[in-house]
């Protein structure tokens, strides 16, 4: 698979994308026959770039990210990753019979960090995620958002060049998405890590990206691609954000309107 071949970074040489997704497409086996889910899709990621994935449900958003994580191969075209991406997604997937630490270290320690260094390290990384103290604590003791943060902390143990996102915050209230949001924006602009970031809300596509492309439905196609040029931190609410989402959701129901899903 391409991803597992692709190179590590080398220093002397100048990386020019994080990830590069060339001519993919995917299908399925379906009752009908084959489904085409991704259709010829190409896409760089920049080394630190944000972008964001933005399409209706069911649009193949997920797919396209699990190729690039290499948990499936496409059916045609390439995709290359410098090293292999840390994966964050809607469930915090965390081990209940670990402790927030724990689930940490265990990453560091597939990583190949020495048991010394997995304390300090880990608790530098709950720092990060604003976490301080929680490394005893249960994964039922923590909050939704709580989770997710250590799921982000967990994902940054990995050192990746390149953390793919699915839907990470789907599911927490708006309050918390909001500082997450901020946390996230935050990590990114201090670790210069790349993210692909896959979600089906403008808004938080246009809060959260430098580059935000929309897909098109059965298949997914790159309909069309926005530079965000708004500067950071912003805030879900600002006029700016605010403007470039009624935009793109009005290309958003007109991809959905073609597909006559509603
Ligand atoms: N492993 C699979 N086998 C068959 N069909 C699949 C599989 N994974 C996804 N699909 C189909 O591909 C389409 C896109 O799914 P998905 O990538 O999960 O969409 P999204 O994440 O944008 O909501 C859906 O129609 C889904 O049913
Ligand atoms: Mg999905």
């Amino acid at each position: 698979m391409a991803t597992a071949l692709a190179k590590a970074a080398d220093a002397t040489t100048s990386v020019e994308y994080a990830a590069r997704i060339e001519h993919v497409s995917k299908s399925f086996a379906g009752p009908a026959g084959q489904q085409l889910v991704l259709d010829d899709i190409t896409l760089d990621v920049a080394p630190g770039e944000f972008v964001t994935l933005l399409g209706a449900s069911g649009c193949g958003k997920s797919t396209l990210l699990n190729l690039v994580a290499g948990l499936d191969a496409p059916t045609a075209g390439n995709i290359t990753t410098h090293g292999r991406p840390a994966l964050m997604f809607q469930e915090h997937a965390l081990f209940p019979w670990l402790t927030a630490g724990k689930n940490i270290e265990l990453a560091l320690r597939l990583r190949g960090v020495v048991k010394a260094e997995r304390r300090g390290k880990t608790e530098e990384l709950l720092e990060l995620v604003r976490l301080k103290g929680a490394y005893g604590k249960r994964v039922h003791e923590l909050s939704g958002g709580m989770r997710q943060r250590v799921a982000m902390a967990r994902a940054l143990a990995q050192d990746s060049q390149i953390l793919l996102m699915d839907e990470p915050f789907a599911a927490l209230d708006a309050i918390t998405r909001d500082m997450l949001h901020d946390e996230l924006t935050r990590i990114w602009s201090e670790t210069g890590l790349s993210v692909l970031f896959v979600t089906h809300n403008v808004r938080e596509a246009v809060r959260l990206a430098q580059r935000v492309i929309l897909l098109s439905s059965r298949p997914g196609r790159i309909a069309r691609e926005w530079t965000v040029d708004i500067a950071q931190p912003r805030r879900i609410e600002d006029a700016p954000v605010a403007e470039l989402s009624i935009e793109i959701t009005e290309q958003l129901r007109g991809e959905i309107r073609r597909h006559g899903q509603h």
